[in-house]
C-alpha cells in the first residue's frame, strides 16, 4: 500500500478560463486502491466535463470550498501555480498547511511566482513543478509538458483552420478544383510535430523548419516539405541533443530563408524556442505584410514572448488582413483529454515519488532532482535560484 496514511487534496483550479484538473475518476480509484485517502473539491472536475458523482463513485470524499480541502492534505495535486484566490482575499498558498507537499505546474524560473515560490519555502511546503520533469525515456510516462505540448500542438492547427476562410484539402468541386491549403510549421518539438501531424491528416501542404536536422527529419517523415536553411553542421545543437540559440546574424538569414514561404504560405504555426530562453523572433513586419488576406499566424511560443513580432499573449485579432493568434494556456480548451493526460502523467509521478506512505527524499533520483524546487524551508531549484539573482 504505497499511498497509505496520505491524504491528497485536489482543489479546483482558480485562474480564469483554467478548465483541467489534476485528478481524473479514473486515477482517483488507483490512488485509493494504493492506500490513500483523497479529498476533492466538490466541482473541481466540471470544467473537464468529470462529474462530482463519478469521483464519489471511485471512493473520493467531496469537500466543500478550498480552505476545507487545503486544511485536510498532506499532499496537495494542481494543475497550475498557486494563486492569490480574490473571493476568499488569501493566496492559495496560504491555505495550504505548513509541511505538506505540492505538485504541479510552478514555472518556478517566471519572475511572476518569484514571491509564490518564496511563500511555499517560508511555509515549509515542499514543491515539486512537473515542468522540471527531465526528457529522459525514464520519466515520458510522467512528462506533463510533452502532453501539453502534445494539445497544443494539435490545437494551434484546429484554430488556424476555424480562422482561415478557405478549406484545408484540395477540394474538387463542380465549381472547379480548390487548392489545398499551404501550412508552414516552424519548430518541430513536440507541438511542432504533432501540428505537422494534424495538419497532413486535413490535407494541408505542410513546409517545415527547424534547427535540429533530427527534427527536420522527423518532420519529412510525416510528409512535410523542409524548407531550405544552410545552418553550419551542429551550429543549432546544444548540450544534451536540445536547440541552442543561433547568433543575431543567424536568425537574420534564417528570416531571409523563411520570406519567399511565408509570402506564399496561408497558415504559421510557430512553436521554435530554446529552453530556458526568450523566444527568437522569426516573423517581423515586412513578412506579415507580404502574407496574403485571410492568412493566419498561430504563435505558441508566447509565454516565452513569441516568434512573431506583432502577437500579444492572450490576444486574436486582425493585423492588415492577417489573423494573428497568441492565445495562452490552450490545453484547457481540449479539457477533457489534457486531464485525461495530465492525471495519469501525474499518477506516474507519484508513484515514482512516493514510498512506503512517504513522499520520497532521493536526492541520487534525477526526476525527483530536477523537479524539486522547495524543501526544508529552502528553494533548492537551480534555475530558480539564478533567475531571483
Ligand atoms: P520543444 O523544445 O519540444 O520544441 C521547440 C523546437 O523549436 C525544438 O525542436 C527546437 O529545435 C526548435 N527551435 C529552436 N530555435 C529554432 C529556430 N531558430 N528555428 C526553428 N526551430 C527552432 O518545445 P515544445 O514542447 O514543442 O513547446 C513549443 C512551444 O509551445 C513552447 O514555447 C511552449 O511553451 C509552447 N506551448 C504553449 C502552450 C500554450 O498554451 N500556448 C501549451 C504548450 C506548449
Amino acid at each position: 500500500m504505497k499511498f497509505k496514511g496520505i491524504t491528497i487534496g485536489v482543489p479546483r483550479e482558480i485562474m480564469a478560463g483554467e478548465r483541467r484538473v489534476a485528478m481524473t475518476p479514473e486515477t482517483a480509484g488507483k490512488f485509493i486502491q494504493a492506500g490513500a485517502r483523497v479529498l476533492l473539491e466538490a466541482g473541481a472536475g466540471q470544467g473537464a466535463f468529470y462529474p462530482d458523482e463519478d469521483y464519489a463513485a471511485a471512493g473520493v470524499l467531496l469537500v466543500q470550498g478550498p480552505e476545507m480541502l487545503y486544511g485536510q492534505a498532506d499532499l496537495v495535486l494542481k494543475v497550475k501555480e498557486p494563486k492569490f484566490n480574490q473571493a476568499l482575499q488569501k493566496h492559495e498558498a496560504e491555505m495550504m498547511p505548513e509541511g505538506c507537499t505540492l505538485v504541479t505546474f510552478l514555472h518556478p524560473a517566471n519572475p511572476v511566482n518569484h514571491d509564490m515560490i518564496k511563500m511555499l519555502a517560508n511555509r515549509n511546503i515542499t514543491g515539486f513543478t512537473l515542468d522540471g520533469i527531465p526528457r529522459i525515456s525514464r520519466a515520458q510516462q510522467m512528462d506533463a509538458l510533452t502532453s501539453m505540448s502534445t494539445v497544443a500542438g494539435y490545437k494551434a492547427v484546429i484554430t488556424a483552420s476555424n480562422h482561415l476562410p478557405r478549406f484545408i484539402p484540395m477540394m474538387p468541386t463542380a465549381a472547379g478544383i480548390l487548392q489545398p491549403a499551404q501550412f508552414i510549421v516552424i519548430g518541430i518539438g513536440v507541438a511542432g510535430l504533432q501540428a505537422v501531424a494534424t495538419a497532413k491528416r486535413l490535407g494541408a501542404k505542410v513546409k517545415a523548419l527547424d534547427i535540429r536536422p533530427e527534427a527536420n527529419e522527423q518532420a519529412r517523415s510525416l510528409g512535410a516539405e523542409l524548407i531550405p536553411f544552410d545552418l553550419p553542421e551542429g551550429m543549432g545543437v546544444g548540450q544534451g541533443g536540445y536547440a541552442c540559440r543561433l547568433t543575431e546574424e543567424w536568425y537574420e538569414k534564417e528570416r531571409e530563408a523563411l520570406a519567399p514561404h511565408v509570402a506564399a504560405s496561408d497558415v504559421l504555426i510557430l512553436t521554435a524556442l530554446v529552453p530556458g530562453e526568450k523566444a527568437p523572433v522569426l516573423i517581423d513586419e515586412d513578412m506579415i505584410k507580404t502574407m496574403k488576406n485571410g492568412s493566419v499566424i498561430v504563435d505558441i511560443s508566447i509565454d516565452q514572448g513569441g516568434n512573431c513580432q506583432l502577437t500579444r499573449a492572450g490576444e486574436e485579432f486582425y493585423h492588415q488582413g492577417v489573423m494573428l493568434s497568441g492565445l495562452a494556456n490552450i490545453p484547457a480548451t481540449l479539457a477533457a483529454d489534457s486531464t485525461k493526460m495530465f492525471a495519469q502523467n501525474v499518477w506516474h509521478y507519484l508513484n515514482n515519488l512516493v514510498k512506503d506512505g512517504k513522499v520520497g527524499r532521493d536526492g541520487e533520483d534525477q526526476i525527483i532532482q530536477e523537479s524539486l524546487v522547495t524543501r526544508d524551508g529552502e528553494i533548492v531549484h537551480q534555475g530558480t535560484l539564478l533567475a531571483m539573482c
